[in-house]
């Protein structure tokens, strides 16, 4: 008998460590890593290269409708966000790509399509997913839901180290200015908010190691079995 393909749901809000541990996760179940929110990123980057507002609904649906986004495999098995064929990182590891993704993503519409790209990847493979939704909406029935969160103070520091080891021009405080806003509008839109229920099992990263964080999400995946 075969089995279904594994799917490890992992949401939280922004700097808290999802992707560098569910990218741990994934490599260590044999799974290949998809970061969901890269996804919105590419078509927030496209929104901001064709020149229109975020915040411009007919115009951004116009262009997410359109836009050229499709997931690749990169060498270790993980999927690769694609814009118009061309991988989108570094490009999209910017503050304000970052709040073009948070404006586009309450549209339904944009999400509609994401959501479906993101099932039709991992339902053929299995899939270790992080996002905002994905224990919510996009694989609501898989028994291995994480919830990840930490201090607000753990969060702008961690994103800022990381935004300056990247090269990146930012001050703390436009850090702090952006995790705010991104935390309160993906936390409080119709569609698809960031939300979790009890079916989450929820671990507080703020004193742990992402080894630690790990650790723990792979212990509770082999008790549930
Ligand atoms: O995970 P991230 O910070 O790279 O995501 C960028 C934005 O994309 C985030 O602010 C909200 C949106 N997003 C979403 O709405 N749903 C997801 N599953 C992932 C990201």
């Amino acid at each position: 008998m075969s089995h279904p393909p594994l799917i490890v749901a992992i949401d939280g809000p922004s700097g808290v460590g999802k992707s560098t541990a569910a990218r741990r996760l994934a490599q260590r179940l044999s799974v290949p890593f998809l970061d969901t929110g890269a996804m919105y990123r590419a078509v927030g980057l496209k929104v901001l290269e064709s020149g229109v507002d975020p915040l411009d609904r007919e115009d951004v649906i116009a262009i997410a409708s359109e836009a050229d986004v499709r997931l690749g495999r990169r060498e270790d098995g993980s999927f690769e966000v694609l814009l118009d064929g061309e991988p989108v990182e570094p490009r999209i590891r910017t503050p304000e790509v970052g709040e073009a993704a948070s404006a586009i993503a309450a549209y339904p519409e944009v999400r509609q399509r994401m959501v479906l790209l993101q099932r039709d990847a991992a339902e053929h493979f299995g899939a270790v997913l992080e996002g905002r939704d994905i224990g919510t909406r996009v694989f609501p029935g898989t028994p291995y839901k994480f919830f990840l969160d930490a201090r607000s103070d753990v969060r702008f520091k961690r994103r800022y180290e990381e935004l300056t080891a990247a090269g990146r021009a930012v001050t703390f405080d436009e850090v702090v200015g952006e995790i705010s806003r991104r935390d309160l509008r993906d936390s409080t839109r119709t569609d698809s908010p960031l939300t979790r229920d009890p079916s989450y099992t929820f671990i507080d990263s703020s004193d742990l190691t992402i080894d630690q964080v790990v650790e723990q999400m792979a212990e509770e995946i082999g008790r549930r079995g």
